[in-house]
């Protein structure tokens, strides 16, 4: 592989901030590769919106990225992932690693008594792709879906120990507590911001799966696979990409990402074309 192929960021991206969840589970995996992320902050949420719409975003923000340079496209938005990635592939030629595949191989690796919970968005949740996913490993999984979408705004706030948060955790995780699961996926970019609730909601038998985690893993094993890697011996640089930056900006991307937020710059909604 040649050197300036090598070198050449990793594209991320997200529909607002919650990839910055991502973005810090790959910079410790890979902390020499460059990253830019885009987030589409001034048209999320994705979780409620229709699949040609995801679609429609997905392919612009990638090809946005495409327009950096990037040697590889992360998408860091497990709606978007759950949606996009055929179409994603099938337009462009770079590697693209979503979130699905790798929680789910994590999942089922994980799981003792087969039976799996994942929580996300409700376009997640609705379009089955975990489940889906699931079912190709391993069929004798039992699956049981719940979307959560009030734990994005809770996580957005920061309450990731405010009792709002307990009770929209007891609510929405009581059918899977009672299903017996042994292995939670957290299908969603903001919910590893609230995993200490929701581990303590789910009880000390349930194994919590960090679909970022996952995914970053299954990103150094594609530029492994590819021999794409960086030479670099220094830490890799992060430049941010949002299409509005609103109020409260910094401090939930601190929040989210695990340190102070530079280099942030605002893309003009109108030059995200397909
Ligand atoms: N990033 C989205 C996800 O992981 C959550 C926020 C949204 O609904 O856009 O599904």
């Amino acid at each position: 592989m040649n050197f300036m192929e090598k070198e050449k960021p990793v594209g991320v991206f997200d529909s607002g901030i919650g990839g910055l969840t991502v973005v810090k589970r790959i910079t410790s995996v890979l902390p020499m590769e460059n990253i830019i992320y885009f987030g589409d902050t001034a048209r999320v949420p994705y979780g409620s919106k229709s699949n040609s719409t995801v679609i429609e975003y997905s392919l612009q923000n990638a090809k946005f990225l495409i327009g950096k340079n990037v040697k590889a496209i992360v998408v860091a938005c497990n709606t978007a992932s759950s949606i996009a990635m055929e179409e994603l592939r099938k337009q462009f030629d770079v590697p693209i690693i979503g979130m699905i595949e790798p929680g789910t191989r994590h999942a089922v690796s994980t799981t003792k008594n087969k039976r799996v919970g994942v929580i996300g968005t409700r376009a997640t949740i609705s379009n089955k792709a975990y489940s889906k996913e699931i079912k190709k490993l391993d069929a004798e999984v039992e699956i049981m879906e719940k979307a959560c979408p009030l734990f994005v705004p809770l996580a957005e706030e920061g309450w990731t120990k405010h009792k709002a948060t307990y009770a929209a955790a007891e609510d929405y995780l009581k059918e899977l507590r009672e299903f017996e699961i042994d292995t939670l996926v957290l299908g969603c970019t903001h919910y590893p911001i609230l995993a200490d609730v929701i581990s303590e909601v789910m009880g000390n038998g349930v194994t919590l799966i960090d679909s970022g985690v996952a995914s970053a893993v299954a990103v150094k094993r594609e530029l492994d696979r590819i021999d794409l890697n960086t030479n670099s011996h220094s830490p890799g640089n992060q430049t941010f990409y949002v299409s509005d930056i609103p109020l409260k900006f910094k401090e939930i991307a601190e929040l989210f990402l695990g340190k102070p937020i530079t280099d942030v710059y605002k893309v003009e909604l109108e030059t995200l074309s397909v």
